[in-house]
């Protein structure tokens, strides 16, 4: 049975923790950090770490490439010209844009603090894939970053975007959701209960959104 899952939402300590055994990775990780620190979007940072620890929690061996690409999924957001929503025909084809140039984003992190080039191209290819997925490590990081939505993201998104909102955005996480995801999904927990209904309206048999 695993811990509960509604107490560290990625917050705290872990923001300087160490993510490998290799001295390139923790470089490029304590980079990502620092940028994702100065982000305008103010849940990314608490929300790289606590993706971070949905991957653990799911796959405790989990490598190097996938750990980076956990913490740096978003780094596109960071930017003060980040891509926005209204530049694009759909939410899809946003969204793949925010993936391949956060890709790029964080190759040259990872160029600069010396990672080996076959972990390079692997963090290049999971974040590129990070809202589709499409492989079995793809759909892992897809699953984690999807739960940490629910679970650290909610409260920040709601008071920001309204309980309309909210739930459309909370439809379209949920129906990308795998099964095992959805096992973590019915443990998450908020102290607001507002939160907690939105969770159960949001998988209560809408699987066809769209999030158009
Ligand atoms: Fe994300």
């Amino acid at each position: 049975m695993p811990e509960p899952v509604a107490k560290d939402r990625g917050t705290g300590h872990r923001a300087t923790a160490a993510i490998s055994s290799n001295a390139a990775v923790n470089r490029a990780a304590q980079r990502i950090r620092q940028v994702l620190a100065a982000s305008p979007v103010p849940e990314d940072p608490g929300h790289a770490e606590n993706t971070l620890l949905w991957l653990l929690r799911m796959h405790p061996a989990a490598g190097d490439a996938l750990r980076l690409a956990a913490l740096a999924h978003d780094i596109e957001r960071a930017r003060p010209d980040r891509l926005q929503r209204h530049q694009f025909g759909d939410y899809d084809t946003f969204k793949q844009a925010h993936a391949d140039e956060g890709a790029d984003i964080a190759d040259g992190i990872l160029a600069a603090a010396g990672v080996a080039a076959g972990v390079r191209a692997a963090v290049r290819n999971l974040i590129r894939r990070h809202e589709t997925g499409g492989d079995p490590d793809s759909d892992l990081l897809r699953d984690a970053d999807s739960l940490s939505y629910f679970d650290h993201n909610l409260p920040l998104y709601h008071a920001r975007e309204g309980y309309a909102e909210t739930l459309r955005r909370a439809r379209w996480g949920y129906a990308r959701l795998s099964q095992r995801a959805r096992h973590f999904y019915r443990q998450i927990q908020h102290e607001d209960g507002r939160l907690n209904q939105l969770l159960a309206e949001a998988c209560d048999g809408r699987l066809d959104a769209t999030g158009a």
